[in-house]
């Protein structure tokens, strides 16, 4: 018996391929993660990512020229703080270092998005994502008091020049709160990019090098995901999506694919998914020994976020993919 369908007859060449593609990666689709510290001239490999650094003002304004000239449509902003205390001072302060950053970003390079990661764990001397009862070495952030502290920052990342806000420490009532202190400052018009379905993850481990974000105690899982869940997504979606946000994220992506599937089908929302820092520094590590071809392994991965339904993808790869997409 000879099949009479057979779907090889559209595989046969690199145009009929072209032609049947349903997933096609362009540079529009990414945003690329930069960390901003104090100081000037510096440019500090982070040791568990090779090719992310931490930068000075002066270097990250070159890197988002280069990010703009590529064709990326925008950058998510993380910071480095001069020092850390319980308030959180450095993330809500009109001359924080992500303050400063985005307003030099802005200047020199306007026709690039700015997102700002907008948490407190790279504020806080204890390294959680909100305040801490004094005393308090279990990590059990107290949701409704840190809400105001998320409120300042977002009012002053945007007073800075961010244009999108992407609240990522899984309060609850976040996005209502951000929405309504960026409304009462004037900034009705700014987005939110919700990190809405956010898991602890131990993906996340190269990533706390890079912004020195390690939590001093305890662990997030009073208030990131339980990686098992997957309903529970979608509650968070209901909630987020009341609340006013204007785009979904999922974090981490690769082990989450099925959450990004979920959520896509359930809202017309954009969404997006996060590339996270262990799922970088995977393949680096492997294709750093030969044991695997970066540029496949990569664009293979990143398509099958888009795949999966993300709209947008934040990736540490985004500039090596977009140059690996122009050489085809
Ligand atoms: C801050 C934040 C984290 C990441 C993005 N925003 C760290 C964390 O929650 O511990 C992780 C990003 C990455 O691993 O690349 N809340
Ligand atoms: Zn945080």
């Amino acid at each position: 018996m000879f099949p009479i369908h057979r779907p090889r007859r559209l595989r046969q060449t690199p145009q009929m391929r072209r032609l049947v593609s349903e997933t096609v990666l362009t540079a529009n689709d990414f945003i690329y993660p930069l960390f901003a510290t104090t100081g000037e001239g510096i440019a500090l490999e982070v040791k568990s990512m090779p090719g992310v650094y931490q930068l000075s003002i002066d270097k990250i304004v070159d890197e988002a020229k280069e990010v703009r000239d590529l064709g990326i449509p925008g950058i998510i902003l993380f910071g480095l703080p001069e020092s850390k205390d319980t308030e959180a001072t450095g993330a809500w302060h009109d001359h924080g270092i992500v303050q400063k950053a985005a307003t030099a970003i802005k200047e020199a390079v306007p026709d690039l998005l700015i997102v700002a990661d907008t948490c407190l764990c790279e504020y806080t001397n204890h390294g959680h994502c909100g305040y801490l009862q004094t005393g308090d070495l279990t990590g059990r952030v107290l949701n409704d008091p840190t809400l105001g502290l998320l409120q300042k920052t977002a009012v002053s990342q945007v007073k800075a020049g961010v244009d999108i806000i992407a609240p990522s420490g899984m309060m609850d009532g976040f996005v209502q709160a951000i929405r309504q202190g960026l409304d009462e400052a004037g900034y009705s018009d700014t987005p939110i990019l919700s990190y809405t379905a956010k898991y602890a993850s131990a993906y996340y481990g190269p990533f706390r090098d890079a912004a020195d974000s390690t939590p001093q105690f305890g662990d997030r899982r009073t208030y990131q995901m339980d990686p098992g869940n997957a309903r529970e997504a979608l509650k968070e979606v209901e909630l987020d999506v009341l609340e006013g946000a204007d785009m979904l994220m999922v974090k981490p992506a690769l082990s989450y694919l099925d959450i990004i599937w979920r959520i896509k089908e359930m809202t017309n929302l954009p969404v997006a998914a996060y590339n996270v820092s262990g799922e970088y520094s995977m393949i680096k590590a492997a294709a750093l020994n030969g044991w695997i071809d970066e540029k496949r392994v990569t664009l293979e991965t990143l398509t099958s976020f888009k795949r999966a339904g993300a709209d947008i993808i934040l990736t540490y790869h985004a500039k090596d993919a977009v140059r690996w997409l122009a050489e085809g």
